[in-house]
């Protein structure tokens, strides 16, 4: 996220050399625990698969997302539909191309997240921990953003959930892919934390990405309502989020309130988000109450409004929390508007959000600056996307007074 916060220094070799793939370290191995699981699943970038077992077909043998839709169609159907497909944005490749040249710490450190197999980066560090050319470097696998084998594949075995019965009966023989290894971990929070959750920077004692810790002091973490349970429903691999309307929508109650008259007031809760509303800094949610008079009217100067966001903002790299709006689980704003006008008849209440507010300010400052070709075409394209994604989740006029 956020983009150019990191800033790591250290060179990389050069390219152009040949690497025997034989040559580098593949760190895999197996995990049978839940424990371990934690510790050790999520290194990322997830190491190199190595050579593929004896026996794979070319099916077996790929990472590629379309392969493992051959057999798995749903999943395949629904991921292409998200975020985390494309998740290897204009707005992340317009800033890897500038750092490309001389600095792949950087650009390794996103990949991280959003392409985080070792076969998704052009370079890797060899036994020494130098980085050189990635023989099996695939850039259509990394223009694939998060793909199934970063969350499921290591050392090509197969990791999945428990079986829908709850069992972790072992795959027929001769199964495809020599079956799966089954484990809890998969229905578990912590497995989504870790590109999820920063550890740092965190102004204001809260993490710039906060959304374990928010979940883990709600509700829903006491009752054992994971993140897979609301982003992941019936195992569907939908990760519906702040830019889905239907999403947004569920996960807020909106009403009026009558206050003690002459005021009206507009309440918006979050009534069924598991962390903050919304978790994020980038986002921000405009609520909003106008006046209209007997023809429905806009009267002058009625609007009022307030955000729910947390601002915050890099000070020579270093981050301070300018405000902090947004909504606990179960807590609400009320937004209440004094009704003194006299031609007042109705109020027109909205709730307006903006999924990328902080990103269109960002790539709104790229673009203006100084970009190579490559870099302001996709900066251009993700300020665009960013532009065009605000939606209104409410838009209601009632009638006040008599
Ligand atoms: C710890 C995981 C993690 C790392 C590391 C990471 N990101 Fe992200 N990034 C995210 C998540 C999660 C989002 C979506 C939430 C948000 O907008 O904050 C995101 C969103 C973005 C977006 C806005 C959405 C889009 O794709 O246009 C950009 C741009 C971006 N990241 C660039 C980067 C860059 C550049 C780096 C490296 C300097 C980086 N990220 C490192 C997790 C990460
Ligand atoms: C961000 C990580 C992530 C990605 C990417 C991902 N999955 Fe999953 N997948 C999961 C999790 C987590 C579960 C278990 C969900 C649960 O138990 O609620 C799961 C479950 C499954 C299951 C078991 C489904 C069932 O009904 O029992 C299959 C099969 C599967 N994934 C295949 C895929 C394929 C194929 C892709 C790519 C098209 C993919 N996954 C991409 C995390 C991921
Ligand atoms: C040739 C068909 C085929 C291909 C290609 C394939 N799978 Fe599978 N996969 C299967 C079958 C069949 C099972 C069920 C085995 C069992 O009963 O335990 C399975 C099981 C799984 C499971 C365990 C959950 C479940 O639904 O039983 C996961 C996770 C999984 N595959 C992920 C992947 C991923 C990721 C890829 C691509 C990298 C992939 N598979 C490619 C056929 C395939
Ligand atoms: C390997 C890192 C990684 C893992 C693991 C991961 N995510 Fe993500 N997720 C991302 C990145 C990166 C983005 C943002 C991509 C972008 O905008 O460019 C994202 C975006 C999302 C979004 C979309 C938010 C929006 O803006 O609408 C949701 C929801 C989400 N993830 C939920 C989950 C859940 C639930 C899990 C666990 C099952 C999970 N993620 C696991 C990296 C990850
Ligand atoms: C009780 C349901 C529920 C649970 C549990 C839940 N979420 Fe969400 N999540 C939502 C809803 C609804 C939204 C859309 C509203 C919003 O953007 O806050 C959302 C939005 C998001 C977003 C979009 C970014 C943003 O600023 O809001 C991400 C990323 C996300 N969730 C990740 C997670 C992760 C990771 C977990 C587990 C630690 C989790 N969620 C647990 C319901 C849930």
């Amino acid at each position: 996220m956020l983009g150019a916060w990191l800033a790591s220094l250290s060179a990389c070799s050069d390219s152009g050399v040949q690497v025997d793939p034989a040559s580098l370290p593949v760190e895999n191995r197996r995990f049978h625990e839940l424990d371990e699981f934690v510790a050790d699943y999520w290194l990322r970038p997830v190491p190199l698969q190595g050579g593929a077992p004896e026996g794979f077909s070319s099916l077996e043998a790929s990472l590629q997302p379309a392969t493992c839709g051959t057999c798995h169609a749903q999943q395949y159907e629904d991921w292409k539909t998200t975020i985390h497909s494309g998740a290897f944005s204009p707005g992340l490749a317009g800033q890897l191309v500038n750092w490309e040249g001389y600095n792949y710490e950087t650009v390794r450190s996103c990949l991280a997240c959003h392409a985080p197999l070792s076969e998704q980066s052009a370079q890797v560090p060899d036994t020494s921990g130098a980085l050189v050319p990635n023989p099996v470097f695939d850039a259509s696998l990394q223009q694939n953003g998060l793909v199934c084998a970063a969350c499921h594949v290591r050392g090509w075995q197969r990791y999945g959930p428990p079986r829908r019965d709850g069992s972790l009966t072992a795959a027929p023989p001769g199964s495809p892919h020599g079956g799966a290894v089954r484990t809890a971990y998969f229905e578990d929070s912590r497995f989504c934390s870790g590109c999820h959750q920063f550890e740092f920077p965190a102004p204001n004692g809260k993490s710039l990405q906060n959304t374990f810790e928010e979940w883990e002091a709600s509700r829903y973490a006491e009752k054992g309502l994971g993140c897979q349970s609301c982003h992941m429903p019936d195992r569907r691999h939908l990760w519906r989020g702040v830019h889905d309307s239907l999403m947004v929508a569920g996960g807020v109650t909106i009403d009026w309130v009558t206050g003690s008259a002459p005021s009206v007031a507009l309440r918006v809760t979050n009534s069924g988000t598991g962390h903050r509303f919304p978790t994020y800094v980038t986002p921000e949610v405009i609520v909003g109450i106008e006046l209209l008079d007997a023809d429905r009217r806009v009267i002058e100067s009625s609007a009022i409004e307030s955000a729910i966001r947390r601002v915050v903002e890099s000070r020579s790299g270093i981050w301070v929390e300018l405000s902090d709006t947004r909504l606990a689980p179960d807590s609400s704003l009320i937004l209440a508007a004094r009704v003194e006008e006299p031609r007042a008849r109705f109020a027109r209440g909205t709730v307006v959000v903006y999924p990328d507010a902080f990103y269109q300010r960002m790539f709104a400052g790229m673009v203006a600056g100084s970009l190579s070709d490559t870099s302001a075409a996709l900066i251009s394209e993700a300020y665009r996307r960013a532009s065009e994604s605000a939606f209104t989740i409410f838009d209601d006029t009632i009638r006040i007074g008599s």
